[in-house]
C-alpha cells in the first residue's frame, strides 16, 4: 500500500461514535469507508463503536460489517487487514444507554493510549438525531470531540432552526459538521478547480453568455429497504434541498477570496440568499407506478419519487438565466451531469439547411460520476464540398491521466476531513436554513404528484417545465468510450 503522505490524516488517533450502525448508509458507506481509511493507513488508530437499535453484541456487529464489506467495498478486502479492522469494533445497543457508551469509549480510548479524539457520526433519519445527541451529552462524550450529522438537516425552516438551537445546546458550532457527500465527490471539487483555476471559461460563466443550465441526476435504484425513510422525505427533501442544491451554489458561486472554508461558505450562502422562492407553478412532482404497492408505503402515498423544477439566482451574473434541476428514483438511466448552454450566436449568414443551431446550442457538460469527464460541444464544418454543419465534442476522461485509482469515495473523503477538522466541504447551519425558506411555499402547496412508468424520464409535464429547450439526457450522442481509440 502506498505511504500516505503527512498531513492528509488526522493527528490523533479516533474513537468513531456510529449511530445507525447496522442501517443502509453505514453498510454501503460508512463501514467500507472506515475499513479503507483504516487499512489504507489514513488514520493513525482508530475503533469504532457501533450504536442501533439491533440487540446485537461486538460479534454480532463484526458480522454485519464483514457481510457489508463483502456486499459493498469497492477495494479488495484482504484476511489480514479485515482481522485488524474486526479488532477495532464494539457495539453499544441503543437499549444499554449513555452509562454503557461512555464505559466502550473510555475503554476504546484506554486501548488507543494517549490523546485521542472522537468523532460521533449520527446515521439516523432526523426525528432520531436529537435523541442520539442527548445520549451523548449525558454519557459527556462532548469534549474532544466532533459530530457529523446526515441530511436531510431538519424537514422544513421551522424544525432545522429548532434543530441547530437544539444541538447548540450541547455542541458548539465549530464541532458540528453537517454532511453532504455530492461535495465530496472529486467531480464537484473539479467543478471549483475548473473554474477558478483556468483563464478560460470564468469570464462568460454568466447571464451574457449562459443561456441555461441544467443539473439533472435520475437514478435506476428503487427504495432498497427504505421506505420508512422515504414515506417522510421524497425526493425534494433527500436529493433537491440537500445534493442538488449544493452542487447548484459550486456551479454559481463567486470566486471566493480563499479555498477556505470560511470564504467558500460565504460564497455559497451569497448563492442561497439570491435564490428566488422556489414556486411551486415551477415544480413538476413525480411517483412511479408500483410505489404505492411497495412494502412499507401508504397505499395512499403523495410522497414523490421525482422531481423537476425551475429556480433562478437573482444577482448580477445569473439574473433570468434559468437553472433546471431533475432527480428521481426508478427513472431510465443512472446519470449525474451538470449542463450548461450556451447562448446562441445570429446564424443568418449560413445557408439554409445548413444545419446552423440545428442539434442545439453548445454545450459544456460534467459527469459527476466519480470516474468524472467533461465534454464541450459546438458546430463544425463537416469535411467536403459546401458548407454543412455538424455538432461536434471535445471530450475528456480521468480515466485517460491513469490516476483514477487515487480517487477517494466521497464518505471517505468527507469523514477524514471531520476527523481532521477540515470544514471546507461541509455545509453551514445558515446555507441550510435558508435553502428551507426558498423552498417553503413549495412544502406548503405542492403540487400534486403525477405518475410516471418506472424506467421513464419522469411525468410527460417535464417537457413543458423546461420548453423552449429540451432536456441533455437522454443524450443524443453518448460519451465516447475512453477505452476505443478513435471513437
Ligand atoms: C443519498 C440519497 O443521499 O444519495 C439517496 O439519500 C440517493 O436516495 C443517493 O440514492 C445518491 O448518491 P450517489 O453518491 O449514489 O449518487
Amino acid at each position: 500500500m502506498a505511504k500516505i503522505p503527512p498531513g492528509v490524516g488526522p493527528r490523533f488517533p479516533q474513537v468513531v461514535v456510529l449511530f445507525g450502525a447496522t442501517g443502509d448508509l453505514a453498510r454501503r458507506k460508512l463501514l467500507p469507508g472506515l475499513y479503507h481509511l483504516s487499512a489504507a493507513g489514513f488514520i493513525p488508530g482508530c475503533r469504532i463503536i457501533g450504536v442501533s437499535l439491533d440487540d446485537i453484541d461486538a460479534d454480532g456487529f463484526r458480522g454485519v460489517a464483514r457481510a457489508a464489506l463483502g456486499e459493498f467495498a469497492s477495494r479488495k478486502v484482504t484476511e489480514s487487514d479485515w482481522a485488524l479492522f474486526s479488532q477495532s469494533l464494539d457495539y453499544v445497543p441503543l437499549s444499554a444507554g449513555a452509562p454503557a457508551l461512555r464505559a466502550a469509549v473510555e475503554a476504546a480510548e484506554r486501548s488507543l493510549g494517549g490523546e485521542t479524539r472522537r468523532l460521533h457520526y449520527l446515521s439516523v433519519p432526523p426525528s432520531a438525531a436529537l435523541p442520539a445527541v442527548q445520549m451523548l451529552g449525558e454519557a459527556g462524550l462532548v469534549e474532544r470531540s466532533r459530530i457529523v450529522m446526515e441530511k436531510p438537516f431538519g424537514t422544513d425552516l421551522a424544525s432545522a432552526v429548532s434543530l441547530n438551537a437544539r444541538l447548540h445546546e450541547t455542541f458548539a458550532e465549530e464541532q458540528i459538521f453537517r454532511i453532504d457527500h455530492f461535495l465530496g465527490k472529486e467531480p464537484a471539487q473539479n467543478i471549483l478547480a475548473f473554474r477558478f483555476a483556468n483563464g478560460l471559461f470564468e469570464p462568460i460563466w454568466n447571464r451574457n453568455f449562459i443561456d441555461h443550465v441544467q443539473i439533472d441526476v435520475p437514478e435506476t435504484l428503487g427504495l432498497g429497504t427504505r421506505a420508512g425513510f422515504y414515506e417522510q422525505t421524497g425526493a425534494y427533501r433527500d436529493m433537491v434541498v440537500t445534493h442538488l442544491f449544493q452542487i447548484l451554489a459550486f456551479m454559481a458561486m463567486e470566486p471566493p477570496t480563499a479555498l477556505e472554508p470560511a470564504p467558500i461558505s460565504e460564497e455559497k450562502n451569497k448563492v442561497f440568499r439570491s435564490m428566488l422562492p422556489i414556486q411551486p407553478a415551477d415544480v413538476v412532482r413525480g411517483q412511479y407506478a408500483g410505489y404505492r404497492a411497495e412494502p412499507g408505503v401508504d397505499p395512499e402515498s403523495e410522497a414523490e419519487t421525482f422531481i423537476a423544477l425551475k429556480c433562478y439566482i437573482d444577482n448580477w451574473r445569473w439574473a433570468g438565466v434559468p437553472f433546471f434541476l431533475r432527480t428521481g428514483k426508478r427513472m431510465a438511466e443512472g446519470q449525474r451531469i451538470i449542463s450548461i448552454a450556451f447562448r446562441e450566436p445570429p446564424k443568418s449568414m449560413f445557408p439554409p439547411g445548413s444545419g446552423v443551431g440545428a442539434q442545439g446550442p453548445d454545450h459544456l457538460t460534467f459527469d459527476l460520476a466519480d470516474a468524472s469527464k467533461m465534454s464541450l460541444s459546438f458546430y463544425g464544418k463537416r469535411p467536403g464540398p459546401g458548407m454543412r454543419l455538424d455538432k461536434l465534442s471535445l471530450q475528456f476522461a480521468m480515466h485517460d491521466t491513469g490516476l483514477i485509482g487515487e480517487v477517494l469515495e466521497a464518505y471517505e473523503r468527507l469523514i477524514l476531513d471531520a476527523m481532521r477538522g477540515d470544514r471546507t466541504l461541509f455545509t453551514t447551519a445558515e446555507g441550510i436554513e435558508r435553502l428551507w425558506q426558498v423552498s417553503t411555499q413549495l412544502l406548503e402547496a405542492p403540487p400534486p404528484v403525477r405518475l410516471y412508468p418506472p424506467g421513464s424520464w419522469g411525468p410527460k409535464s417535464i417537457h413543458q417545465l423546461i420548453a423552449p429547450h429540451a432536456w441533455r439526457l437522454p443524450f443524443e450522442r453518448a460519451w465516447r468510450d475512453p477505452n476505443k481509440t478513435g471513437g
